[in-house]
């Protein structure tokens, strides 16, 4: 009769096709109400040696069936999946997922590429605090409280002595405190300034610029044009050229105003220099005896020159772009057209 269950019950376990079909005659052969589990309940009456022997049946008969349903759905997974990836078609016109890479901002692009430069000649990058003191942003740099310089550059201030720093120029104090009374400079301090204008197509309250110190013996203004004639070719082409212009800073004697040839037009005049052939790119001079003193070295024997640029205005002559705005705005479109110049 043993016999007979294990035939039948093989059988149905061989025909399954199916998870579902197989898990159907499991149950029908090992449910509670399962016909090898009702073997088992049926040996009440029969005696101790009988039960014995018909125990040991449907035990080795329970352990024979499970083995073969377990192959068995083994077997039927394996058949689902391959089916499943059978089934499973590559839409191959299906379009992809764009991967945005980002990109350096141009302002970022055109901060490296002037810090290179600078690393080059020797110079070392520096940083400093956006928020300053009064002291060192103006006093340090030889604008006390009632000259009229201070008006150049409307500030925001925290408190009579807190301000957002309206150039970098009060790093050229805090250098050369640090290396006086002696020691050499070379420095560049790029970084963030702040002045209360008005937003228009040229003007940004924030905006960044790069400073310049050189501190030594024997500094004129003929290393100073030396340094940015250099630099004016290396960031605007080789046939640049640079003139200086007289002009007036409380913290640099001589001032001058530094211009280069226009790009566009290689100084035959255009709209973008204004038709003049020149366009402006930053102010510069000799430190003044004042400031050399005020921190710390004999003007006697120390002299130095120094220049702060727009990082804003260098990118706008650069890449052509007329709106200052444009760079604070994060328009994807306007970005992406630096990405290649990383
Ligand atoms: N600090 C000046 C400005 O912001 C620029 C400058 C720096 C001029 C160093 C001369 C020397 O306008």
């Amino acid at each position: 009769m043993l016999e007979n269950l294990k035939q039948e019950l093989t059988d149905q376990i061989n025909n399954a096709n199916s998870l579902d079909e197989l898990q159907q005659v499991k149950v029908k052969a090992l449910g509670k109400k399962g016909s090898i589990t009702l073997l088992t309940k049926n040996m009440k009456d029969k005696s101790i040696e009988e039960k014995k022997i018909l125990g040991q049946a449907v035990h080795s008969l329970k352990e024979y069936i499970e083995i073969i349903l377990k192959q068995k759905e083994l077997f039927l997974i394996d058949m689902k999946i391959k089916d499943d990836i059978k089934k499973d078609k590559i839409d191959i016109f299906l379009p992809g997922v764009e991967f945005h890479q980002g990109s350096l901002h141009p302002l970022t692009i055109t901060r490296n590429e002037i810090e290179e430069f600078f690393i080059s000649l020797g110079f070392e990058v520096a940083r400093g605090n956006e928020i300053e003191s009064d002291e060192y942003n103006f006093e340090k740099m030889n604008i006390p409280k009632d000259h009229p310089a201070r008006d150049m550059q409307d500030t925001f201030y925290f408190s009579e002595e807190e301000l957002l720093r309206t150039h970098t120029s009060p790093m050229q104090a805090r250098i050369m405190e640090r290396n006086a009374p002696d020691k050499p400079i070379r420095v560049i301090v790029p970084g963030k300034t702040f002045r209360r204008d008005e937003d228009d197509l040229t003007h940004s309250h924030q905006f960044m610029q790069v400073e310049g110190l050189v501190i030594d013996k024997n500094i004129s203004l003929a290393d100073l044009k030396g340094t940015l004639e250099l630099f004016a070719r290396k960031m605007f082409g080789p046939n640049t050229q640079i003139r200086f212009r007289p002009s007036y800073f409380p913290f640099t004697e001589p001032s001058v105003e530094v211009d280069v040839t226009c790009h566009i037009c290689k100084g035959k005049g255009c709209s973008v220099c204004k038709h003049t052939g020149w366009i402006e790119i930053l102010g510069a001079g000799q430190v003044h005896p004042n400031v050399i003193k005020n921190c710390g070295y004999d003007p006697e024997v120390y002299q130095g020159f120094a220049f702060g640029m727009g990082i804003e205005r260098i990118a706008m002559i650069k890449y052509g772009v007329d709106d200052v705005r444009l760079f604070y705005q994060n328009n994807l479109n306007f970005l992406k057209q630096f990405d290649k110049l990383k």
